[in-house]
């Protein structure tokens, strides 16, 4: 839609085309045109914009999520100082495991696309071109392998975080699900590749639904995207915020094993502490009233018998 958009106003050269001819012409309401200008200009073009006149083109972007805007935000000292930015890839996962032995800790693959997202469960993870943050990070933490599905949490903290300092109200639903008005917009899958006794390395996926204003039918209900709830945040900001706020956390759990700030913040931007939720394991779902998070991470419920029980991984649906 976004390339209609430019083609049309591209066609009238000097002259303004009119939010309302935009809409005739491209069948799509006013405010959606209004959407796909305000991310158009957050790709980086320069749309002039009358009132009474329209839209007129004054230049295009040069770059997207280029590595030199994220280095020149970055406040980190070892996550992020090396980014690889690919148009097209796979997986960002599954790229950073095949060069996972031989890139320093703290690498960030970020991908305009990804052709085969991965969410957890083996679920495909939407990533259309540019519409959002699509990276991995790798850790190499000397940590024996139980510590590391913790890192899920700092993951989660770091992203919620990140986003509340951005204005943007959203919460986290433990383990893995960052989310706005009751639906999802970033999710996290963590991958390990271990010894029974060490750590190779951690891959870190964040993927966060930031410029999609379409998806796909069956997620409709459940997803959406900051710029779908009116927070209309560059991406290069979104993924500087992350990195740093990821760091702090992470070098607090790996340095001092220090894990109080990550559970203080999944506690105080919990959406699902104080209330009724299903826990699903496979084809079961148990209805329990989350009461909190443990100091190891896992999610403390009560169950319909009235007996407490700890949780230490599966999903959770409100
Ligand atoms: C989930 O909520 O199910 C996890 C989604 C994780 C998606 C990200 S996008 C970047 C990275 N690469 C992948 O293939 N998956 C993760």
């Amino acid at each position: 839609m976004r390339d209609k958009i430019i083609k049309v106003i591209l066609d009238s050269g000097e002259d303004f085309v009119s939010g309302e001819e935009l809409s005739k012409q491209l069948g799509i309401s006013r405010t959606a045109i209004w959407k796909h200008i305000n991310i158009l200009r957050e790709e980086g073009y320069d749309i002039e914009s009358v009132n009474k006149k329209g839209y007129r083109l004054i230049s295009s972007p040069k770059d997207l999520l280029n590595p030199q805007n994220i280095y020149h935000n970055l406040r980190t000292e070892i996550i992020g100082k090396n980014i690889i930015h690919l148009e097209c890839v796979d997986s960002t996962n599954d790229y950073l495991k095949k060069i996972g032995n031989d890139v320093q800790e703290g690498t960030v693959v970020i991908s305009e696309e990804q052709t085969k997202g991965k969410g957890r469960l083996g679920r495909n993870w939407q990533s259309k071109s540019k519409e959002g943050i699509w990276m991995s990070i790798i850790l190499k933490p000397e940590i024996i392998p139980y510590k590391a599905p913790f890192i899920t949490l700092i993951a989660g903290a770091a992203i919620v975080k990140a986003l509340n300092n951005l204005q943007v109200p959203a919460k986290v639903k433990w383990p893995n699900d960052i989310i706005i008005n009751n639906k999802k917009v970033s999710g996290i899958l963590t991958e390990l590749s271990a010894e029974i006794e060490r750590v190779n390395y951690v891959v870190v996926g964040i993927g966060m639904n930031v410029k999609n204003l379409d998806f796909d039918k069956e997620l409709e209900e459940k997803a959406t995207s900051l710029y779908k709830e009116n927070y209309c945040i560059s991406r290069v900001e979104i993924i500087s915020q992350v990195l740093y706020e990821f760091e702090k956390l992470y070098k607090d759990y790996i340095e001092n094993n220090y894990k109080e700030e990550t559970l203080r913040i999944c506690r105080e931007y919990s959406a699902i502490i104080n209330k009724d939720v299903y826990i699903i394991k496979g084809d079961e779902k148990e209805l329990v009233k989350c009461i909190d998070i443990s100091n190891e991470g896992n999610l403390i419920v009560r169950d319909g018998n009235n007996n407490v029980q700890e949780i230490l991984s599966g999903e959770v649906s409100i």
